[in-house]
């Protein structure tokens, strides 16, 4: 995977961040929505301490699974996780301080609207507060995308190969405000990754949409994707560097539940 130089991946660094910037005291309750593999949920655990708990919900079986075997590995003791759709959580109402999502803004509208579901706001106490994360950048999808497009030609045509969805950020502030949330604030990191060496740059590019076009680059003869892998890898590297970086930049979105 990828990693900063500090060695932490893109999701754990941006996980981190989203617990230091909408700074969690010790003693809260705090939930985690679309918890994903505990990129905020474990730092959240750590600060929150034996007075506080967080509860991780995710849709997902399999991650809900890996993550209660790792709070059981690593014996914590004041989080769960549930496996439940954000939008309908057997969960009591007025109970959570805060309210944390990494990169979980599709589904936290109602169906098709621009309306945050009632579910959010019902388990939040008021003066509570929320931190969501959001993607507006990620370098490797222009690179990507324009590999494919020179590789592919025509073939191309009417995919959608973005692997993510950037939102308008004035659009989500009237969103969150219209949903009761006040001093809504709005704020953009940009962090620089490394890919140490091909194999894992190119373990990271399995999308689904690109794999639709890896195969049918695969189809065009013996050793054709190996050629793709190792001609874009090379000049995404370029003739100096020894290791392949990459921009992200993410909007953070913060706010008190009021009303
Ligand atoms: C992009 S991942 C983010 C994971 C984590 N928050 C992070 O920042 O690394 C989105 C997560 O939302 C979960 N998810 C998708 N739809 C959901 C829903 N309706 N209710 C709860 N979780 C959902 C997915 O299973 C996935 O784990």
């Amino acid at each position: 995977m990828s990693e900063l130089k500090s060695g932490l991946s893109v999701s754990k660094y941006f996980g981190q961040r989203l617990i230091e910037l909408i700074e969690l005291p010790t003693g809260v309750r705090v939930l985690d929505v679309g918890f994903g593999l505990g990129s905020s949920l474990f730092p959240a655990a750590e600060i929150v301490g034996s007075q506080g708990r967080v509860i991780g919900i995710d849709i997902d079986e399999e991650r809900v699974q890996k993550t209660v075997a790792a709070i059981a590995e690593r014996e914590i003791k004041n989080a769960q996780v549930f496996q439940m759709d954000v939008l309908e959580m057997s969960l009591e109402d007025d109970f959570f301080d805060f309210m944390l999502g990494g990169f979980v803004v599709p589904y936290l509208f109602k169906p098709d609207t621009q309306v945050i579901a009632p579910e959010i706001t019902r388990v939040l106490k008021r003066g509570g507060r929320i931190g969501f994360t959001t993607w507006d950048y990620i370098e490797d999808d222009d690179w990507m995308i324009a590999a494919l497009k020179e590789e592919l030609g025509s073939e191309i045509k009417g995919r959608n190969l973005s692997i993510y969805t950037s939102y308008p950020v004035q659009e989500l502030e009237v969103s969150f405000s219209e949903a009761g949330f006040a001093d809504v604030m709005h704020l953009r990191e940009v962090a620089e990754f490394v890919y140490p060496d091909m194999e894992k740059w190119w373990a990271a590019m399995q999308y689904q949409s690109w794999i639709s076009c890896y195969k049918d680059i695969e189809a065009r003869g013996p050793g054709e994707l190996e050629r793709f892998k190792e001609a874009t890898y090379q000049k995404l590297l370029g003739p100096e560097a020894d290791e392949l970086r990459f921009k992200v930049s993410v909007d953070f979105f913060f706010g008190t539940y009021q009303e």
